[in-house]
C-alpha cells in the first residue's frame, strides 16, 4: 500500500511538472578559442580557477608531521586532477614561524621544513609540465625580527639598516597609540633597550613593519620580486600590503578605531605611488598575475587597485565578503547578496575581483557559510562550490574544502597553534576576560580551523604524515577523505571537478555579466551570468529547508538543467512559476 502511494504521488508530480530533472551530469564542451569571441580584454588570470595550498598542512613527505615541498610534488597528479589553472602557495621562505611563515628571516630560501631550493626547482617544473601556474606570497608589509635587515637595524641608530623600520626613539616619550593584531597586548609599538627606541609591529612582536618611505628597500623588495619571477613562476599575492604606507607623522587616531582597522592602517598617503613604482619596475616586465591582499575599505578603494589605467595589480580581493561575524546565518543571506552586487556594479566594465570564501586565515567554509552537520554537509559544500565557481571575478578555492572539510574546534587553548588566538587568549588572561566565552568563540572562528592536516585517506592522521602531525587531525578523516571519494562519482570532491569544469567551458561564466534577482530572499540566491548567447541562471537554497523560487518571466526561459548538486533521487522540480529545490539544493539552468 506504502508503495504504491509513493508511486502515485511520483507519477502526479512528473505531470504536474514542465520539466523535472534527469541526470545530473554535465556535458563540458571543450574550452576553445572560438567560444571566447567578443570577449574584450581577456586574460590568463581572470580565466584561472586558483587553488591554495597551506603547505604546512598538504602532505608530509619525511615524517615531521610538517607538510613539505616534497609532498606537495608527491600529489601533482590529484591535483591535476582537479582541473584547476593555478596554485596559490602561502609563504615557503626561511622563517622561524612565529606566524607560520608570514615572518620572513631570508626572502631568496626555502623554510628547512619545508625543504631545499632543489625541492622547490622540481615542484615548479612539475607544475608547469602539468599546465598549473604557481602564485608565490610575497610578504613584504613587514620581515621577521630575525632578518639580517632587522638584525642590523636594531644594532645601532645609524646603522644603514636603520631606515628599513619604522623606529621612534624613546627620549621623545611615548610614540601614538597604535593597535596590534596580534601582539600580546594589542600594542603595535615595542620598546627595544638596545637603542632605547621603540619600533613599530601591526602584526606580532616578531613581525616589524618595513619602512616603504625609504627607497633603498623598496628597491631590495623588487630585487627580490624579480628573483623568483625570473625562476618563472607566474606571481604574488601581496600579504598585507594595503597597510605597507603609513602616515609617518603618527598623528593621534580616534578613539575605538580598532573596530575599523582596514579605514585607518589601509591606503596610506603613498601607497598606490609605491604600486605604481612596483608596477613600473616590476609586473609591467611579466605577464603575471597579482593580487591585492586587502583592498580598502569601499568597492571604490578597491577598483583603484586594479583599474587597469592606473596600471597597479591585477586582481583585489576584500574583506567584506568574509568579515560578516561567526556565520552567514547569522549575518543574514540578504546581506551577503548586498555586498557581492554592490562590488559588482563598480567592477562590471573594468578592474577585476577574487571570489572566495575561505582561506587560511578564514574557518573552514563549510561551517561558516554552510552547514556542516552530517544531513547537510554533502549539499551544502557543493553549493558552496557552485557559488564561488559561478561568480564574476578569479575563484581562489582553499585545499580541503573540495572534500567538504569542516572545522575541527578544538576545546583546549593548548591544541592551537595560531598566534592570534594564543595571544588574544593570553591578553584576556592578563586582563581577567571571559576565557571560557573565548575558546567557544574560536571553535567557531579560528584560523586553525581552516589550517588542520589535509584529509587524504583513512589511514591513521589521514595519510597526511607518518608523525605527529602539528596540528590535530579532524576526526572526521575516516569518512572525509580524498581517497574514499575519489571512488565516489556523488561525492564532493566529483561534484567539485564537475564545477570547474563547467567554468573552465563557459565563457558566460567567466566573463559574463552578473545580475541579482530577488534580493529580499533570505534562503536563495539567485543569479544570472550572460555574455552574448550563452546565458545562465543559478539558483542557491542558502537553507535547511525546502523552498521554491518564484520564477519572474524574464528567467522561464531557463528550463535546462546544466548542474545540480542532488542526485536524480531528489531532483529539482520546475514549473511554468517556480523551481522546488531541496535543503542547500544548487541548480545551474540554461
Ligand atoms: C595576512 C596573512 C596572515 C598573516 C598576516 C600577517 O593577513 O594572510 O596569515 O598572519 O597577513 O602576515
Amino acid at each position: 500500500m506504502k508503495k504504491e502511494i509513493v508511486f502515485i504521488t511520483a507519477i502526479l508530480i512528473f505531470i504536474s511538472c514542465r520539466y523535472s530533472k534527469k541526470e545530473t551530469t554535465v556535458s563540458i564542451k571543450p574550452n576553445n578559442d572560438s567560444t571566447f569571441a567578443n570577449v574584450k580584454d581577456r586574460a590568463w588570470w581572470k580565466e584561472a580557477v586558483v587553488y591554495q595550498i597551506y603547505p604546512r598542512s598538504f602532505k608530509d613527505s619525511d615524517g615531521d608531521g610538517v607538510g613539505d615541498l616534497k609532498g606537495i610534488i608527491s600529489k601533482l597528479d590529484y591535483l591535476k586532477s582537479l582541473g584547476i589553472d593555478a596554485i596559490w602557495l602561502n609563504p615557503i621562505y626561511t622563517s622561524p614561524n612565529d606566524d607560520n611563515g608570514y615572518d620572513i628571516s631570508d626572502y631568496r630560501n626555502i623554510m628547512k621544513e619545508f625543504g631545499t631550493m632543489e625541492d622547490f626547482n622540481a615542484l615548479l617544473k612539475g607544475m608547469h609540465e602539468r599546465g598549473i601556474k604557481l602564485v608565490m606570497d610575497l610578504v613584504v608589509n613587514h620581515s621577521s625580527d630575525e632578518h639580517y635587515w632587522f638584525k642590523q637595524s636594531r644594532s645601532s641608530r645609524t646603522n644603514p639598516y636603520r631606515n628599513y623600520y619604522h623606529w621612534w626613539p624613546a627620549e621623545k616619550g611615548k610614540p601614538t597609540y597604535r593597535w596590534s593584531f596580534f601582539d600580546v597586548k594589542s600594542e603595535a609599538w615595542k620598546y627595544d633597550t638596545l637603542t632605547n627606541s621603540y619600533y613599530l609591529h601591526y602584526f606580532s612582536k616578531k613581525q616589524p613593519d618595513l619602512n616603504w618611505e625609504n627607497p633603498k628597500l623598496r628597491e631590495e623588495v623588487y630585487d627580490i620580486m624579480k628573483f623568483w619571477l625570473n625562476k618563472g613562476i607566474d606571481g604574488f599575492r601581496m600579504d598585507a600590503f594595503q597597510f605597507a604606507s603609513k602616515d609617518t607623522t603618527w598623528p593621534t587616531l580616534p578613539k575605538g578605531y580598532e573596530n575599523n582597522v582596514i579605514k585607518y592602517y589601509g591606503n596610506g598617503p603613498h601607497l598606490h605611488d609605491y604600486l605604481q613604482e612596483m608596477n613600473k619596475e616590476v609586473y609591467s616586465k611579466y605577464n603575471v598575475m597579482s593580487v591585492a591582499e586587502g583592498a580598502g575599505s569601499s568597492p571604490e578603494e578597491a577598483m583603484k587597485f586594479v583599474d587597469p589605467a592606473r596600471k597597479e595589480l591585477n586582481i583585489a580581493y576584500h574583506f567584506e565578503s568574509v568579515d560578516i561575524g561567526k556565520s552567514l546565518n547569522d549575518y543574514g543571506l540578504v546581506n551577503y547578496k548586498k555586498i557581492f552586487s554592490r562590488y559588482d556594479s563598480v567592477f562590471k566594465d573594468k578592474g577585476w575581483l577574487a571570489i572566495f570564501m575561505a582561506n587560511h586565515d578564514q574557518p573552514r567554509m563549510l561551517s561558516k557559510f554552510g552547514n556542516d552537520d552530517s544531513l547537510y554537509k554533502a549539499a551544502s559544500s557543493k553549493l558552496l562550490s557552485t557559488f564561488v565557481l559561478t561568480m564574476r571575478g578569479t575563484p581562489y578555492y582553499f585545499n580541503g574544502d573540495e572534500l567538504g572539510m569542516s572545522n575541527i574546534r578544538f576545546n583546549n587553548i593548548e591544541d592551537y597553534n595560531d598566534v592570534d588566538t594564543r595571544n588574544k587568549y593570553e591578553n584576556l588572561k592578563n586582563t581577567g576576560g571571559d576565557l571560557k566565552a573565548f575558546l567557544e568563540d574560536k571553535k567557531q572562528t579560528s584560523r586553525d580551523n581552516g589550517r588542520t592536516p589535509f584529509q587524504w585517506n583513512s589511514t591513521p592522521n589521514a595519510g597526511f604524515t607518518t608523525g605527529k602531525p602539528w596540528l590535530k587531525v579532524n576526526p572526521n578523516y575516516t569518512t572525509v577523505n580524498a581517497a574514499t571519494q575519489e571512488n565516489d562519482s556523488n561525492s564532493v570532491l566529483n561534484y567539485f571537478k564537475k564545477i570547474v569544469a563547467l567554468r573552465k567551458s563557459s565563457p558566460a561564466l567567466i566573463y559574463g555579466a552578473y545580475k541579482l534577482y530577488d534580493i529580499n530572499n533570505t534562503k536563495v540566491y539567485a543569479y544570472t551570468r550572460v555574455l552574448n548567447n550563452e546565458k545562465f541562471l543559478v539558483v542557491l537554497n542558502f537553507s535547511n529547508t525546502e523552498t521554491d523560487f518564484i520564477l519572474p518571466d524574464e528567467l522561464k526561459s531557463f528550463t535546462t538543467i546544466t548542474l545540480t548538486n542532488y542526485s536524480s533521487a531528489k531532483a529539482v522540480i520546475i514549473t511554468n512559476n517556480s523551481i522546488h529545490l531541496q535543503p542547500w539544493q544548487s541548480v545551474i539552468l540554461k
